[in-house]
């Protein structure tokens, strides 16, 4: 079911240093900082030859990220994501088979204009786990 790794998430407590970090030290291709209101985040994606690296910065009151920074301080890997070809068939397999789905359980539109899912950690061994719709 799952397809290519679309990106990795990492958590980030000061934007400005991260992109420094990917951008100067690394020597990544990195893109102007996004904010997604309706996700609680700023969003800048590091493209690399084979996958994205999404550096994440809590964004308004009750960023779904925030409470993650205060136990990592120093910020640290948030999600991991996977494409899959059908969003609603994935979720509905998952849900059979017992795995959590964040929220509503419906699809939001994420960074990539692509709909996407989040699933709960304690399902996928510790690991937050997003699908989005490739
Ligand atoms: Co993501």
């Amino acid at each position: 079911m799952i397809g290519r790794l679309n990106h990795v998430a990492i958590a980030v407590a000061d934007l400005d240093a991260a992109v420094a970090t990917y951008r100067d030290t690394l020597g990544g291709n990195v893109s102007a900082p996004k904010d997604e209101p309706d996700h609680g985040v700023t969003t800048v994606f590091v493209e690399l030859p084979n996958t994205k690296i999404e550096l994440l910065y809590p964004l308004g009151e009750n960023s779904p990220i925030a409470a993650f920074l205060e136990k990592n301080p120093s910020g640290g890997m948030h999600h991991v994501c996977y494409e899959v070809d059908d969003i609603m068939v994935a979720r509905d397999k998952l849900v059979e088979n017992g795995a959590r789905v964040l929220g509503s359980g419906e699809p939001k539109i994420g960074a990539h204009g692509k709909p996407v899912l989040f699933l709960h950690p304690k399902d996928f061994c510790g690991t937050l786990v997003e699908l989005e719709q490739a």
